[in-house]
């Protein structure tokens, strides 16, 4: 462990775990638990929940859960020691200078290390383009308006000529030629060896949301092929994860977010005031990059190209949002290609206006459509209305359907009653006016092998134990953390049985025992098993009992297999028999006590 276990166990009890993610989310209280919309998965009802008792999360739609740092690891994508060291920050915990285990050391140090040779190579990159070998790049620069100010701000910078310079100098700070080529800034070559990813180019760190630089976007100064080069995905670069701008955005206190297309879109609308601006980073729009909106905004402008590949994309993008539950608008650039040839030539004055002004993403997409059909022929314009009605059926709300049909009936000159009837139409014909399935959660999806019902036997027994302590006296009967065979279980039951033994419970604090991610991620699904809907007491006595059998069964023929080659073995299933035999006449009750 990185740090005392006592010290971990103060950090998280001195956060309470709703109002930590309050931060992060719109919580609303039901009962004992606070629920929202789920920050790790697309969804427009809530099934996201946080227990205040517990002082665990979990999501009932994608599964996740865990505790307070587990939510900051995935959320901030911070590693056990950030969010400990976050978190007692927050807190006002001192913690203490303690050693590194070796293994812990490698996997902080890699994740490290690649996060500081991107900063190395920023800096240096960042030197070049204000020396006088990077004078080609700060002209460029220059003359597309870029003030000082705003390339000091992007942390712009230069890759020179020289096409190794970059790794003989991280070399020489002591990087190896693996890092520096995992890092994505070298590349090998049979016929020029180890050289550098980028040359001549002017340089776009990509920060994440905490001003980190992951990677880079590189131009040519003129034409030339490609117009971009960017760094590969690596163990601290993930693109459909990440946005341009988005560790300015964040803090823009804009209530929407402007969505544009490249790294100069974003850099053109920043300097002239419009610090909300984000773009993805050379890739479609993704919906993981959708959610990460959403944590911070309910509204997106668009801001994409207005030639027909931009179009293509901005249809594209409001389809994305509206999954994640995010409006889309849509601001038409026009006459201009892009925002930055649109503020140089209007002004910032200009695009305001046009963002207010902005249009509807639904009558966007409808806007686009009618150009498909040849409105002067009787039967192009019944065609289009059709198509109009297939996608108002999209529409699930009631209210919202309704609204949409009336702007559309108006704008297109439709009669009102006539396009509902044809909505209503179109939906009884294809039953699409229905609630959106939810998605199922991936334990249910999968077809449960032999193997997995023994570990599930084992993990609802824990769930359980943690719902009804009180329990504990009797599984205790029949029952050690040893019966659990599955090694992590193990470890987790000797815990739990510990706790319970000394009259407590506390899974979170279970959880952050385990320092790798994998393993809380894995125990704080533990935990979370659901229990059946059991109606009556009968009903949940008939499954406690089978539980316990069934655990103790699986213990019974793990231990029998190994009889000969584990000394322990006899034993275990020696009393594993009497026990069988037991529970096999035993009634258990519930009554407690
Ligand atoms: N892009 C890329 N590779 C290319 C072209 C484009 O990765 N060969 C990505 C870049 O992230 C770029 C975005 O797509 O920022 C949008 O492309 P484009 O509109 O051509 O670039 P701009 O950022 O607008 O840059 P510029 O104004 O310098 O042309
Ligand atoms: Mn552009």
């Amino acid at each position: 462990m990185y740090y005392p276990e006592e010290i971990v166990e103060e950090v998280r009890q001195r956060n309470d775990i709703v109002d930590v993610i309050s931060g992060y989310v719109r919580l609303t209280k039901k009962g004992n638990n606070h629920f929202g919309l789920c920050p790790f998965h697309n969804e427009k009802t809530p099934s996201f929940s946080v227990s205040g008792p517990k002082q665990m999360y979990h999501c009932f739609g994608c599964g996740a859960s865990g505790n307070v740092f587990t939510f900051l690891m995935n959320y901030e994508n911070y590693s056990f020691v950030e969010a400990v060291k976050s978190l007692a920050q927050r807190a006002g915990v001192t913690l203490p200078e303690v050693e590194y285990t070796e293994q812990m050391r490698q996997k902080e140090n890699r994740r490290a290390r690649l996060l500081e040779i991107n900063k190395e190579a920023a800096k240096y990159y960042y030197y070049q383009l204000r020396a006088p070998q990077g004078k080609s790049g700060y002209d460029y620069f220059a003359k597309r308006q870029l003030s000082d100010e705003t390339m000091k701000n992007f942390g712009l910078g230069f890759s020179n000529k020289t096409s190794n310079d970059l790794c003989l100098y991280l070399k020489q700070k002591g990087y190896s030629e693996e890092l520096i080529r995992d890092a994505g800034l070298a590349i090998f070559n049979e016929r020029y060896g180890f050289s550098d990813k980028f040359w001549n180019r002017v340089m776009f760190p990509i920060q994440d949301i905490n001003h980190r630089v992951i990677g880079f976007g590189g131009r040519v100064m003129g034409d030339g092929e490609p117009k971009y080069l960017n760094s590969p995905e690596t163990e601290i670069f993930d693109k459909s994860r990440n946005l341009y701008g988005l560790n300015f955005a964040r803090t823009s206190r804009e209530s929407s977010f402007i969505l544009c297309e490249g790294y100069m879109d974003v850099i053109a609308l920043h300097q002239a005031g419009f610090k909300q601006a984000v773009a993805s980073l050379g890739t479609a729009f993704t919906s993981g990059q959708a959610n990460l909106l959403r944590r911070y905004v309910d509204q997106v402008f668009l801001c994409y190209d207005s030639d027909g590949a931009g179009t293509k994309a901005a249809l594209r993008a409001i389809g994305i949002l509206k999954e994640a539950g995010i409006i889309g608008r849509v601001i038409d650039l026009k006459p201009y290609k892009d925002p930055d040839e649109f503020i140089k030539n209007l002004g910032a004055d200009e695009f305001q206006q046009r963002l207010i002004k902005a249009q509807n993403s639904f009558l966007y997409e409808i806007g686009q459509l009618e150009k498909a059909y040849d409105l002067t022929d009787p039967a192009g314009k019944t065609r289009f209305h059709n198509e109009i009605a297939k996608k108002l059926c999209g529409f699930e709300e009631e209210v919202e359907r309704e609204n949409y049909i009336e702007a559309i009936a108006e704008k297109y000159h439709i009669g009102y009653e006539a396009l509902r009837k044809l909505v209503f139409s179109y939906a009884s014909k294809t039953g699409m006016v229905a609630p959106a399935v939810r998605p199922k959660s991936g334990q249910q999806e999968k077809k449960r092998t032999a193997e997995d019902k023994e570990k599930l036997s084992q993990r609802l027994l824990l769930t359980w134990l943690i719902e009804e302590p009180g329990l504990f006296e009797k599984v205790k009967k029949y029952l050690s953390p040893e019966d659990f065979t599955d090694e992590l279980y193990q470890e987790v039951a000797g815990l739990l049985f510990d706790d319970l033994s000394q009259g407590k419970v506390n899974p979170a604090a279970i959880i952050s025992h385990f320092t790798e991610e994998e393993k809380q991620q894995e125990v704080g699904l533990v935990f979370q098993t659901s229990l059946e809907e059991m109606q009556t007491r009968q009903e949940k006595e008939r499954a406690f009992h089978d539980i316990i059998v069934g655990v103790k069964r699986n213990s019974y023929n793990h231990f029998t297999k190994k009889l000969g080659s584990d000394v322990t073995a006899l034993a275990r299933v020696i009393e594993g028999k009497k026990a069988l035999e037991e529970l096999e006449r035993t009634h258990i009750s519930l009554e407690q006590g």
